[in-house]
């Protein structure tokens, strides 16, 4: 039995002023396809897993956006939780009560936000990711052939000789190294980029939050015969503020001894930020990426612009721009300084 879980509880801070905590990028059309992030992932998903199989975990105030965006997700599968605790917890939550129905379950753990535009590979690696660990006692990674050295993600390194087709040992896993260090994973080329997209065995990793994260561990199973039952809401509500807030990369997959990587090419981008979304766009003539109906744009190159459509919004003259027009809010910023949006948010912050 193949099972998916969703993680949909982040706030995708850096596609600021679009995404905001109240309405996050995983709701949002970034690239104009007609669908959101999630609604994409479901679908990707769903092509492949049973519908009544696809869990999604997010916090209590998106639940109104989930349900209006996915009416074919089953609402027993929709998993709230209180407050904001990072993958970690939120894997878990998923995962014990998912072991109360079949702890042999096999389960996909991926984002909501993320674009893969070659879904038939992408589908391909899954079932094999997902036979692989039948097998064996395994967690398996996705990973994709690095391009700069971004610091935001898992860096992966694996043995040389494939354990089985297409699956390598990993080695090393580092999240989120400093600039230097991702700079020479980069140039050492021995390095993949995590994913972020997970497979295993559910009896497994909840095996491993025993041994990495016994705290979690134990929150959650002094609680569990509560799951499933009409008390598994306040059941969480208990167990959330005692929980500590780490990711599972942190919390498990740097320290797990049983991690394989499937090197993998299924134009993955996580559309972390305004310039992934640049790349992923297509452009003019003079390489400017525009979404929205109501833009013009006069001798400006290599520009990232985005608009309602509420109002006609002008460019003359610029150069390696974002320009992100919204209700209440205009982002005007170079474009090479993106990574500063996260400070310039939390300016903004301390002002108001
Ligand atoms: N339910 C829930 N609760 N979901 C959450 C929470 C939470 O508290 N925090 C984050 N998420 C969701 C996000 O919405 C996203 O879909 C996914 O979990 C991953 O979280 P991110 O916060 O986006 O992680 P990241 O991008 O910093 O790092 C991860 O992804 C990289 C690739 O994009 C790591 O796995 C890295 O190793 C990886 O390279
Ligand atoms: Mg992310």
């Amino acid at each position: 039995q193949y099972y998916v879980v969703i993680m949909a509880g982040g706030i995708g801070s850096r596609f600021w002023p679009k995404s905001r905590t109240s309405y996050p990028k995983q709701f949002l059309d970034i690239l104009n396809e007609g669908r959101t992030l999630i609604q994409s992932t479901f679908d990707r998903f769903a092509r492949f897993i049973p519908k009544e199989n696809i869990y999604i975990v997010t916090t209590k105030e998106y639940e109104e956006i989930i349900k209006r965006q996915l009416p074919e997700a089953r609402h027993d599968n929709i998993l709230f939780e209180p407050s904001r605790k990072n993958t970690a917890p939120c894997i878990a939550y998923a995962s014990y009560k998912l072991a109360l129905q079949n702890p042999e379950a096999k389960l996909i753990c991926a984002p909501a936000d993320h674009l893969i535009k070659d879904e038939d590979n992408f589908q391909r690696v899954c079932l094999r990711a997902l036979d692989f660990v039948d097998h064996l006692n395994a967690f398996v990674t996705l990973g994709i052939k690095p391009t700069y050295p971004n610091t935001g993600y898992g860096y992966i390194q694996h043995d040389v000789m494939a354990v089985a087709d297409e699956i390598y040992k990993v080695r090393t896993f580092t999240e989120k190294p400093n600039l230097d260090l991702a700079k020479t994973f980069l140039a050492s080329g021995d390095f993949l980029w995590n994913a972020g997209i997970f497979v295993w065995k559910t009896r497994n990793i909840l095996t491993a939050f025993e041994k990495y994260l016994p705290e979690m561990h134990e929150l959650f199973q002094s609680e569990i015969h509560h799951f499933n039952t009409p008390g598994e809401a306040e059941a969480i509500e208990r167990i959330y503020p005692q929980c500590s807030s780490v990711s599972i990369d942190y919390g498990i997959m740097e320290k797990a001894d049983n991690v394989y990587v499937i090197p993998s090419s299924f134009g993955w981008s996580d559309l972390g930020t305004w310039n992934s979304a640049y790349e992923n766009l297509e452009k003019d003539y003079l390489e400017n990426a525009v979404v929205g109906n109501n833009v013009v744009i006069i001798d400006s190159t290599h520009c990232m612009v985005q608009a309602d459509d509420k109002k006609l919004v002008l460019l003359q003259g610029l150069e390696d721009f974002i320009v992100v027009d919204t209700n209440d809010v205009l982002l005007i910023c170079k474009k090479d300084r993106e990574q500063e949006i996260k400070e310039f948010v939390a300016e903004v912050k301390r002002k108001k």
